[in-house]
């Protein structure tokens, strides 16, 4: 199934928390559950949570009691505020709730139900159109990858992380589909375990050959000569090309530009936010300490040790050799070549 569902008023998803030891699928009837799971990461990914928060929306457009469009909206504006609170960086969660907010702003609407029937088929539209632009970004990027590579990867950027196929991910997957032989490198991804959990589930799936390893072995790797490409997704690009992503991936950027290797963002238009100058505006979330004491809910840490655990960092710009969209693989200077790819949407 896809990571994220719409079943006849119900919203489905896979609970990430779980995997790779259970595959439980999780339902929920209310936007402030769907809000709950999106805080409490049951799904995660940047594009993913932009469609959990479509349905989201959708879920309150058909519960709630409003008599007449007015009422509906007023409920609605409610409903987004509570699921644009969940997680602060990636730009793709308020890109889905102004979208959705958008159909039901229409001043066509009679009636309140008419606006709740429009906002289930917008959401079900972000939804088809994210794995639809992952296959069109894969296909780009593979152009990337030569027979015999060694990738290496960050965090989960595959079909969990978005509604299906993937952003970085989608990309390794492509090359192997063309026949590429290749090997992946999973960094773990500390303090959540993203990579060792579901990145190395997927790609087992898929029969992707790979290696998991710890986020500290990636230097040692890249200057050994054992990394040709570095592919990470990402969860806010701004105007100037600087890439919020998942803790690390800055280091992982500065060891690729030391050692000479390509490090590439992957990553739909709609993670591109161009009302912001540069990465020095993005808002990195902070997380539960207990991420960074605990490992599989065991404590590894003293108690009551004090802990800072940034669930993002920004990559300056001058040290990616490229963001891979939709519309294409944009290279330095990235301001006009990003202005152009969104124009094109
Ligand atoms: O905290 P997460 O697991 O939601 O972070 C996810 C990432 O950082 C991904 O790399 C990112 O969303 C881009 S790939 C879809």
């Amino acid at each position: 199934m896809r990571t994220i569902e719409w079943d006849d008023g119900v919203v489905k998803m896979i609970d990430q928390r779980k995997l790779p030891r259970e595959f439980v699928i999780v339902q929920f009837t209310d936007h402030r559950e769907v809000a709950r799971a999106i805080k409490e990461m049951y799904i995660r990914g940047a594009p993913a949570i932009g469609a959990a928060a479509a349905f989201g929306l959708a879920l309150c457009a058909r519960s709630s009691k409003a008599k007449s469009p007015a009422e509906l909206l007023a409920d609605l504006e409610q409903a987004a505020d509570t699921l644009l609170k969940t997680r602060p960086t990636a730009v793709n969660l308020p890109w889905a709730l102004g979208r959705m907010l958008e159909v039901a702003r229409k001043t066509e609407y009679t009636e309140a139900e008419q606006i709740a029937n429009a906002l289930v088929a917008e959401a079900q539209r972000i939804a088809d159109e994210d794995v639809e632009i992952n296959k069109r970004m894969a296909a780009q990027g593979a152009e990337l990858i030569e027979d015999g590579y060694n990738v290496l990867t960050h965090c989960n950027t595959g079909s969990l992380a978005t509604v299906d196929y993937g952003t970085a991910l989608g990309v390794i997957r492509t090359a192997h589909e063309q026949g590429k032989r290749i090997h992946v490198w999973v960094d773990e991804t500390r303090p959540r375990l993203q990579g060792a959990r579901l990145t190395a589930w997927e790609l087992m799936r898929y029969g992707i050959p790979m290696t998991l390893i710890a986020d500290n072995a990636a230097g040692h790797l890249m200057r050994t000569g054992q990394v040709d490409i570095v592919l990470v997704g990402a969860d806010r690009v701004a105007a100037n090309g600087d890439v919020a992503n998942k803790i690390g991936t800055y280091k992982l950027a500065v060891l690729a530009q030391e050692n000479g290797v390509p490090f590439y963002s992957v990553c739909p238009t709609s993670t591109v936010d161009l009302s912001l100058p540069s990465g020095d505006q993005i808002t990195i979330e902070e997380r539960d300490p207990a991420e960074v004491t605990h490992v599989g809910g065991v404590g590894i840490a003293p108690e009551g040790v004090p802990v800072y655990n940034p669930a993002f960092d920004v990559t300056p710009h001058r040290y990616i050799t490229g963001i891979v969209t939709e519309e294409g693989i944009i290279t330095p200077p990235f301001a006009p070549g990003l202005r152009r790819a969104k124009a094109l949407v």
